[in-house]
């Protein structure tokens, strides 16, 4: 697993032989990614303004013996979040522990003079103990006679957390320049980058199940062990209009884990074969080319065990393994930065992922859209080895999640997809093909899909009486489609429903109305008591599904009330329409009960927090 990679990583760096550059420490407590995401970027960072004259370590503080190490460091940077209460993460209990009765027993005077350190907290200002993990760490060390060589950095992550880290560490930089630190800037350099050793071999080492064959399936229950659906069905749902829709059938039979209607399916989809040619040229490698990756015997930068560790093809690792269409992070500019031989190149790079030059970065990045490929492609010079390019340029390529469109109730065998497949065209002229819905998109009847079963809480309430309010524009119909099959099921077994109203909102009723004809089954059946649908580009003024909802106003609050305790579920775009439906929730709840806005906000509240306001958003 991947936790005991990073235990054996672990246990080489302790028995690496000693560098001989100064030791940095930078240390993580993470709950949710966020902290050790920070920590390596800030690794990068670091290397490629002092890499010559210190060695820079990331460790999770979970596998760092805090009491006997920390005295003997002499320059630590600790990215700490607050979980709960104002608690340590799980992997910071040790440590708190620690640390904190050395501060409070007073027989710690003095513990870590000598060493200097910084602290980023990283909390929510929506918790009443923001940030409260960094301050008390902070105080703590101070207390022990370490210095503080930059101010405490705070990042909230219901705001902008990368914007609050960025600045926090340009205060780093600049302290460490004025202090020496660090030592003196060396500039960037290849042998500073985190990378695996790479090992040539010959095609007939390679198993058939790393040149053109998946590798045998396994349960389906988790992201390790992934089940071999084979597609059973799959059709376009759009009828002109320019988008595509997709809908699959996948076949489970076989597989471990179960589902119900609500949950969510995890595909591990494949970049396209003129992805794969392309980065492979631009990595100036054959496709056929053979080789494994192991970790470097010091493996000072605590790599991870490779997901590729193979012997595969070229082919196979691009395909499978690397995010090649997303941007590139910062971390991923200074490892091409180090690759790059043309100073120019270089020199742009590093400018687009320094501190200084994130206006640069925006712009050419971010609005930009440009991906790792892209980027590649363009810096010609920043050719990185195999080792480099998957220890540090791409990041490892993330399964997709789709909220299931069946019920097992109808389709025991199979679960539903409806992929909306992304097509677009970016500002610098690439076309944007997302890469599992188009993936999914080309898909043929009998192929197979490697996939996980994974639950979620978007569920139909324990007693089928209960009134439903189901809101999903676009794709975000897909589990309700579930729901209804399941509520077909149950009506079928002589369960007496509650009544249930849904609202879809797509822009023209000839192009994508997605599952029409089976809405309008459902409501003749009667699982589904009205069909709500909004069009948003057939007349000139544009109607969302909060707009119905306003119009059926009196009905969804009925639904609503305390009294007939119902459910309103919500599923689709996080950014815009989940936000703009809660508001007119909002409106609904103050104008059906004549309350004011904080009263609504309060009974709004309520409802979430029993449970019976539940969203599916991505
Ligand atoms: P639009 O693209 O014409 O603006 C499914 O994507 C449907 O959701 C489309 O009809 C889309 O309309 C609509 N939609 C876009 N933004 C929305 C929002 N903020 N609230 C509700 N629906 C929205």
């Amino acid at each position: 697993t991947a936790t005991d990679g990073a235990a054996a990583a672990a246990r080489r760096l302790s028995c690496q032989a000693p560098d001989s550059r100064d030791k940095c420490v930078i240390l993580f407590g993470t709950q949710t990614g966020t902290a050790e995401r920070f920590a390596k970027s800030l690794r990068a960072q670091l290397e490629g303004r002092y890499g010559g004259s210190t060695a820079f370590e990331v460790l999770d503080i979970e596998q760092y013996d805090a009491p006997a190490q920390l005295p003997r460091e002499k320059l630590v940077f600790l990215l700490m979040a607050t979980y709960g209460d104002g608690d340590p993460t799980d992997s910071a209990t040790d440590f708190w522990t620690w640390l904190s009765e050395a501060a409070e027993g007073g027989g710690g005077d003095g513990l870590l003079a000598g060493l200097s350190f910084g602290v980023f907290g990283l909390g929510n200002r929506q918790y009443e103990h923001f940030c409260a993990m960094g301050r008390k760490v902070s105080k703590a060390m101070r207390q022990l006679g370490a210095d503080e060589a930059v101010a405490r950095g705070e990042g909230d992550d219901d705001r902008d957390i990368d914007e609050d880290f960025d600045r926090w560490c340009s205060q780093l930089f600049a302290a460490l320049d004025a202090s020496g630190l660090a030592g003196a800037s060396s500039g960037l350099s290849a042998d500073f980058l985190a990378a695996y050793d790479v090992e040539e071999c010959s095609l007939a080492e390679v198993p058939a199940s790393a040149v053109d064959r998946l590798p045998a399936g396994g349960s389906g229950l988790n992201s390790h062990s992934p089940f071999l659906a084979t597609v059973g069905a799959v059709r376009e749902l759009h009828t002109g209009g320019g988008r595509s829709c997709v809908h699959l059938e996948l076949d489970i039979a076989g597989c471990r884990a179960s589902y119900e209607a609500g949950d969510h399916v995890a595909v591990f989809a494949e970049n396209s074969p003129a992805v794969v040619a392309a980065a492979a040229a631009a990595l100036g490698l054959p496709l056929d080319h053979c080789f494994r990756l192991r970790l470097p015997a010091a493996n000072k930068h605590s790599l991870p065990e490779p997901a590729v560790a193979g012997p595969l093809t070229l082919r196979c690792a691009l395909a499978r393994y690397a995010d090649l269409l997303s941007a590139p992070n910062k971390a991923a500019l200074l490892a091409l930065a180090a690759c790059a031989t043309d100073a120019k190149e270089a020199a742009r790079l590093q400018r687009l992922a320094s501190i200084e030059g994130k206006g640069e970065y925006h712009a050419y990045v971010v609005a930009g859209k440009r991906s790792l490929l892209e980027m590649m492609q363009e810096f010609r010079s920043a050719r990185p080895s195999l080792g480099a390019f998957f220890g540090s340029v791409a990041p490892h390529l993330q399964p997709r999640y789709y909220s299931i469109s069946s019920a097992p109730q109808q389709h025991p065998r199979s679960v539903h997809i409806t992929c909306a497949v992304v097509r677009e065209d970016m500002p610098s002229g690439r076309v944007h093909e997302g890469v599992a819905s188009c993936w999914l998109a080309r898909a043929q009847v009998g192929q197979q899909v490697p996939l996980f079963l994974r639950r979620s809480t978007f569920k139909l309430p324990a007693s089928p009486s209960v009134p439903l309010i189901m809101v999903g524009p676009g794709t975000g119909l897909a589990p309700f489609r579930g729901f209804l099959q399941q509520r077909a099921a149950l009506l079928k077994s002589g369960a007496r429903l509650g009544t249930a109203h849904l609202f879809f909102g797509c822009r023209n009723r000839k192009h994508d109305f997605i599952y029409e004809e089976e809405l309008e089954a459902a409501v003749a059946g009667g699982a589904l008591t009205q069909l709500h649908a909004a069009f948003s580009r057939e007349r000139s003024q544009k109607e969302y599904v909060q707009h119905q909802m306003e119009a059926h106003a009196a009905e969804v609050w009925a639904a609503l009330s305390d009294s007939a305790g119902g459910y309103l579920y919500v599923c689709g775009d996080a950014k815009n329409m989940a936000k703009d439906v809660h508001h007119t929730l909002h409106a609904i709840a103050a104008k059906a009960t004549g309350c004011s806005d904080a009263q609504a906000e309060v009974m709004i509240k309520k409802l979430a927090d029993s449970g019976r306001y539940l969203k599916d958003v991505w």
